[in-house]
């Protein structure tokens, strides 16, 4: 394990009497040097460091904002994405509490490489502390000729606004959330158009996650180079890891990318029992079982938002299941007629499992129901849904069909 690059170790959560002092010592090195350099070369550095997004899809962030870059429409907007609904999921937290100023630093960058002048940062609604810490902390900078006026260089305005979500997941979807910023229902309204060109209030729109802005001043300080130097092929840099679950010492863990589970799960104080099975990227992302311990957690395996929920064997998979089919049920937003039938064959199909139905065929219905939201839905929250149950189905059919066979499993012990 080197130095930690993203975390602050045993730093206390800021508070209005600790923001001036904080503030007044951060060097705003990066953005000085960003704002040397002429915005295309900031987007090349950051292409060439190879950073991908840490708020789930992985999408090239220098990719991105150059996308917005080359719009022809002069009005942009910069958004840093601070929902963090997915379960397990705390990284984004622990980084707006205690170093607020390196997402803030690297929104100030990306507003310099894609000239936006207003940038907003969207809060989880549980985040009412983190969000009152933050409004003192912009009052500081604007005081201070760091936000507002000429904050970009003479006649470069930048400003930021806070805002903070209603309760709902799917209000972290970008195109939902450029919704609830505009006053509506934070509801998915598809893609195209990509934010990069129609965002935030129709205008080409940078929406990053907190994390992967946090990443900017990083690339600035160790150039590209020495950035991509950390993690392994195509996964490049520093990761935060919300360790949750079955484990001995959770909480927010940083490693580079390429890390293994069993490593990470070394970090996380070890499994509280013996490991069954992990959520990686939270229950939207990918199952991980013993198999997979071995196995890097890259931006091609699947590492996503990097939360990882630990299951000891005590669990049952249809416990698992059911957990997971409450939540998202209750959290799809019904929008899409795709989305909403697949999430009543998912119910439906999921309290056959509970009566005794058997595995295979539950399983093969909820594929499709995949197939169908997955080809058709409005966002990623439906299709994440009806992937992740079968996958519990496939890898544990034991722990399923209880109903139709006790009499078997009883009569044989
Ligand atoms: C249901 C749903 C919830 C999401 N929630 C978040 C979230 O809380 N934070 C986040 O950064 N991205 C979230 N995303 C992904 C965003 O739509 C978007 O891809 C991301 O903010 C882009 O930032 P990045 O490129 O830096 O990862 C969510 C996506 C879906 C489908
Ligand atoms: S896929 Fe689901 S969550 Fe997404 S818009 Fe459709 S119904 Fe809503």
């Amino acid at each position: 394990m080197s130095a930690p690059l993203l975390l602050v170790p045993h730093t206390e959560a800021l508070t209005d009497a600790s923001v001036a002092a904080y503030a007044a010592h951060y060097r705003f090195a990066a953005l000085t040097r960003a704002l040397a350099l002429p915005p295309l070369s900031v987007i090349a550095e950051i292409e060439a460091a190879g950073l991908r997004g840490r708020g789930g899809a992985a999408f090239p962030t220098g990719r991105k904002w150059r996308l917005v870059h080359d719009q022809p429409e002069r009005e942009r907007y910069v958004v840093a994405n601070g929902e963090e609904g997915e379960p397990g999921a705390f990284k984004d937290r622990y980084l707006l509490e205690r170093d607020p100023l390196r997402v803030l630093e690297g929104m100030l960058i990306a507003a310099h490489a894609v000239s936006a002048r207003t940038g907003f940062v969207y809060l989880n609604h549980h985040y009412r502390a983190i969000g009152a810490v933050l409004e003192s902390l912009c009052a500081w900078l604007r005081a201070n000729g760091r936000l507002g006026r000429d904050a970009l260089g003479a006649g470069r305005d930048f400003d930021i606004e806070m805002r903070r979500a209603r309760a709902a997941y799917v209000s972290g979807e970008e195109t939902a959330l450029f919704q609830a910023i505009e006053g509506r229902r934070a509801e998915p309204t598809g893609r195209p158009p990509f934010p990069t060109e129609r965002g935030l209030f129709g205008k080409p729109t940078a929406i990053n996650n907190v994390e992967t802005f946090a990443s900017i001043p990083l690339i600035l300080e160790l150039g590209a180079r020495g950035y991509a130097a950390i993690g392994c092929d195509g996964s490049y840099g520093p990761k935060l890891f919300s360790v949750s679950g079955d484990v001995r010492a959770p909480g927010v863990i940083e490693e580079p990318l390429g890390v293994t589970l069993r490593a990470l799960l070394a970090r996380a104080g070890g499994v509280d029992g013996a490991f069954k099975c992990a959520f990686v990227s939270g229950p939207s992302g990918t199952l991980w079982t013993a198999a997979d311990l071995d196995r890097a957690l890259t931006i091609e395996h699947g590492v996503g938002n990097g939360a990882v929920i630990v299951c000891n064997d005590t669990r049952s998979a249809l416990e698992l299941v059911r957990a997971l089919t409450d939540f998202f049920v209750a959290e799809h937003c019904g929008r899409c007629l795709p989305g909403r039938a697949g999430m009543q064959t998912l119910a439906r199909t999921v309290a056959a499992l509970e009566a005794g139905a058997a595995p295979a065929p539950a399983r093969a219905a909820i594929e499709q129901a995949h197939a169908l939201t997955a080809a058709a839905g409005k966002c990623a929250l439906c299709p994440s849904a009806t992937a992740i149950v079968p996958k519990l189905i496939a890898a544990f059919p034991e722990d399923f069909g209880a109903a139709v066979v006790p009499h078997e499993r009883h009569g044989a012990d």
